[in-house]
């Protein structure tokens, strides 16, 4: 079978499904591969390079559809691009069904079968086919370039001869792939980035990344991600309100705002106000990566770059992986080569298109004449639900020092039991046994006893470095060894370079032991 990558036609689209390296993959699962001629030059693959990899170059579109038996692209069909689609071929590409559901009825009726690459479900085993993670962390980190180069201002703080320059701060509003992407980028330019999102779950990420998560004082139940296929259900009017009150709090703070705040097959949320706009210092920048669906703020407007009076820059490009057009193209086919692979099972250049299988079946929305979309909840979860956690309950001070004095009574009364009961016992073998055994034992009962109290005071996880230690000093025989090493007797000679010898060996390997262990525990 042949697959074939015609040119994009929309303006301003530069990536191309298909690169010289995908097309060297494709070819080892037995496929033959086409490109339309020119169409990897905006993304920077020329047609000889793709000669080179064994691609056929086809002069025009009409031809390419014509000859191949699966068509990869990046952006959905246009009306021209739909008609020339014909029976029992397949269409991979990005297709948007929830929106194009007219155009989705005719290619079915047609037969001609369609793999949404924005229907991938997000579970592990498709995250290599996941290209829409793929754009959005491209767009994630382009955002942020794009935000520095439209901001008057250094990301990090310096201090220089001319004088000091205070870093920037940076919020990003939803800590997705694209959020996540915009933090790194963001914290490893120097700036001082928080990020908000709603899903709790996610704070320990953004930390981990150099950022400070935001947090609200507000109580609402966790948001599990594994419901939904990974992403955020719509919050309650309350929380939203708790949201928009810490963002107007922050907005006239922070320099730079990146909101990528999205829940699937839904207006993008609102979540950047006008008053918030207004409130930002002159020389501010936005970039509303959720343009494409209406904006996270109302002012954006799609496809362009605005001021406002108070000087703050709206940025609403929804092209960001096409600006990135040799990473996005080389993303994307790499995406594309990953679906061929689970279409082609047996790597004899055959389609299989099992629809038994989660990842296929998610994404195909046309097949054999029908219309698929919807597809069936996955199987798999997205990710692993979180337990519920058990709710402590807080306690005041008072109750606090009740509890500790409590605890103090308790074991003081232990403490006492104990020693009444050693005493009796000693006193009752002191009774019977010779004053020379008596000697010994007592010292004897009182090291454990002091053992005891030591050891119990420690907590459990330094117990082998304590033995370790302990093991070490009890090597003071050594000087018992030593004492006897010059003595007459042969024997003896060799039982005590016998004992120096172990005993030096317990000593620094009960020292050795303790510190590797303690450095376990010490904070790097
Ligand atoms: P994602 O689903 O991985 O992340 C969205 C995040 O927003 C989730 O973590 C979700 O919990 C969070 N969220 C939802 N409602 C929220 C709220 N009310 N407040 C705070 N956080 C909230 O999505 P992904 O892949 O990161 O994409 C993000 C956005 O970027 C999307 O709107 C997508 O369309 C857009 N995008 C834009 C591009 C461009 O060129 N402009 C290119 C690629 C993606």
């Amino acid at each position: 079978m042949k697959i074939g990558t015609p040119k994009e036609v929309l303006d301003g689209e530069n990536r191309v499904a298909m690169t010289p390296d995908s097309a060297l993959q494709l070819q080892k699962l037995g496929y033959d591969c086409a490109i339309e001629a020119g169409a990897g030059v905006a993304a920077g693959f020329s047609d000889a390079a793709y000669k080179e990899a064994g691609v056929e170059v086809i002069k025009s579109a009409a031809q390419l559809y014509k000859a191949a038996d699966v068509v990869a692209k990046v952006r959905p069909p246009t009306e021209t691009e739909a008609k020339r689609l014909r029976e029992g071929q397949l269409l991979i590409s990005f297709f948007w069904p929830a929106q194009n559901e007219e155009q989705m009825k005719t290619i079915a009726d047609k037969g001609t079968s369609v793999i949404a690459m924005d229907m991938v479900p997000r579970i592990s085993r498709a995250q290599k086919m996941d290209a829409l993670s793929s754009m959005a962390n491209i767009a994630g980190y382009r955002a942020v370039i794009e935000a520095g180069n439209n901001f008057g201002r250094f990301f990090t703080g310096q201090i220089t001869a001319a004088g000091k320059v205070p870093p920037a701060k940076v919020l990003i509003v939803g800590a997705g792939v694209a959020g996540l992407a915009a933090i790194g980028t963001s914290t490893s330019l120097g700036a001082i980035t928080y990020a908000f999102d709603v899903r709790p779950e996610v704070a320990e990420q953004v930390e981990s990344m150099g950022a400070e998560f935001v947090y609200l004082d507000f109580e609402e139940e966790q948001q599990d991600g594994s419901a939904s296929g990974g992403y955020a259900s719509v919050s309650s009017p309350e929380f939203r309100e708790a949201q928009l009150a810490k963002f107007r709090e922050l907005a006239p703070e922070v320099d730079i705002v990146i909101t990528t705040a999205l829940i699937p097959n839904r207006e993008a949320p609102e979540l950047w106000t006008e008053d918030m706009v207004k409130a930002m210092k002159r020389g501010s920048v936005i970039v509303d990566l959720a343009a494409e669906k209406g904006g996270n703020c109302k002012m954006t407007v799609m496809d362009d770059k605005i001021v406002t009076d108070n000087g703050v820059t709206i940025i609403g490009y929804t092209d960001f992986p096409s600006r990135m057009a040799t990473q996005s193209s080389t993303l994307y086919a790499t995406n594309i080569r990953h679906m061929m692979t689970d279409l082609t099972p047996e790597k004899d250049g055959q389609v299989n298109h099992n629809m038994e299988d989660d990842v296929i079946r998610g994404a195909t929305v046309t097949h054999a004449g029908e219309v698929t979309f919807p597809p069936p909840p996955p199987k798999v979860a997205a990710i692993a639900a979180q337990k519920p956690k058990e709710k402590v309950k807080e306690l005041t001070p008072e109750e606090r020092r009740a509890q500790e004095v409590a605890a103090f009574k308790a074991q003081t009364k232990n403490q006492v039991t104990l020693l009444t009961v050693g005493a009796v016992l000693l006193l009752a073998v002191g009774l019977v046994a010779p004053a020379s055994f008596m000697q010994h034992f007592i010292v004897f009962v009182l090291s454990v006893f002091v053992g005891f109290q030591v050891i119990w005071g420690v907590s459990h996880s330094l117990h082998t470095p304590l033995m370790a230690v302990t093991n070490a000093i009890s090597s003071i025989i050594i000087l018992g060894a030593l004492m006897q090493i010059g003595s007459s007797s042969i024997l003896i000679t060799i039982l005590a370079a016998a004992a120096v010898f172990m005993a030096s060996i317990n000593i620094i390997g009960g020292f050795l032991v303790t510190r590797r262990m303690l450095a376990m525990f010490q904070k790097s």
